[in-house]
């Protein structure tokens, strides 16, 4: 791939733009200044420099992000701040996207790629993986409460019906359950459904893949092991 294009692919701005850095001597690849925008790189396992910055070539880029609260996953974000306000300008550039969306009060694990497909793997209506909940309650967690969240519940305006699977109360005001599809607010109307309310919520994992260990507003690369665990339909403990 010519060098030039590498970088657009990278998030370094417009063809113009890449060319410009390469002409001013900004990229080196294995401490060799280059400054033939036209010159081919190979792209297998390829790290380069920007300005003095390592940087390593991604066909696509998968990142799991610890949520923090405040932020919504929308890119004009109104009241409160954009989670894409967490990533450098490059990585933005991308064109990354949030794979499906948390409400500005949830925290937890947030998905974002700049690959089209295992978006849509991941939030097709009809292959909807597993996603895991955790949730502190406004009143105890009754026993008929469970039975109703895994019994399914209606919700206005959508059709069917609502089930959770693997439903466990942690402590009295304290839940976890899965749910296997992805309307709005769907776990804050499930459990209003049943006369409770959410006063936190979190999510705790997508398919088989947890959280990982972050701190809120942390984020990693997800390996490869960790893409696949992620399009799990079912959650394997
Ligand atoms: N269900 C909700 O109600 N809110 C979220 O953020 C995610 C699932």
């Amino acid at each position: 791939m010519f060098l030039e294009k590498m970088l657009q692919s990278q998030g370094f701005g417009a063809r113009k733009h890449c060319q410009q850095l390469i002409k001013n001597g900004a990229v080196q690849i294995h401490g060799e200044t280059k400054t033939n925008p036209k010159e081919k790189v190979n792209l297998q396992d390829l790290s380069f420099h920007v300005y003095g910055e390592e940087f390593l070539y991604r066909e696509k880029v998968y990142i799991a992000l610890n949520k923090p609260k405040g932020y919504e996953c929308s890119h004009q974000a109104t009241h409160h701040f954009s989670v894409f306000e967490l990533f450098d300008d490059v990585l933005y550039q991308r064109g990354i996207q949030c794979v499906g969306r948390l409400d500005q009060d949830t925290t937890g694990l947030l998905l974002l790629t700049d690959d089209g497909q295992f978006l849509q793997a991941l939030t097709h209506p009809k292959k909807h993986v597993a996603k895991v909940y955790q949730m502190y309650t406004a009143d105890p967690v009754t026993d008929a409460q469970i039975s109703q969240l895994e019994q399914g519940v209606e919700l206005r305006n959508e059709t069917g019906s609502f089930a959770a699977t693997d439903v466990q109360r942690l402590a009295e005001n304290h839940l976890q359950m899965t749910i296997h599809q992805g309307v709005y607010h769907q776990v804050k109307r499930m459990l209003a459904a049943v006369g409770n309310k959410v006063d936190q919520l979190h999510r705790y994992q997508i398919g088989a893949l947890a959280l990982p260990e972050l701190e809120e507003g942390e984020w990693i690369y997800l390996t490869a092991e960790q893409i696949e665990q992620a399009k799990y339909r079912d959650v394997f403990k």
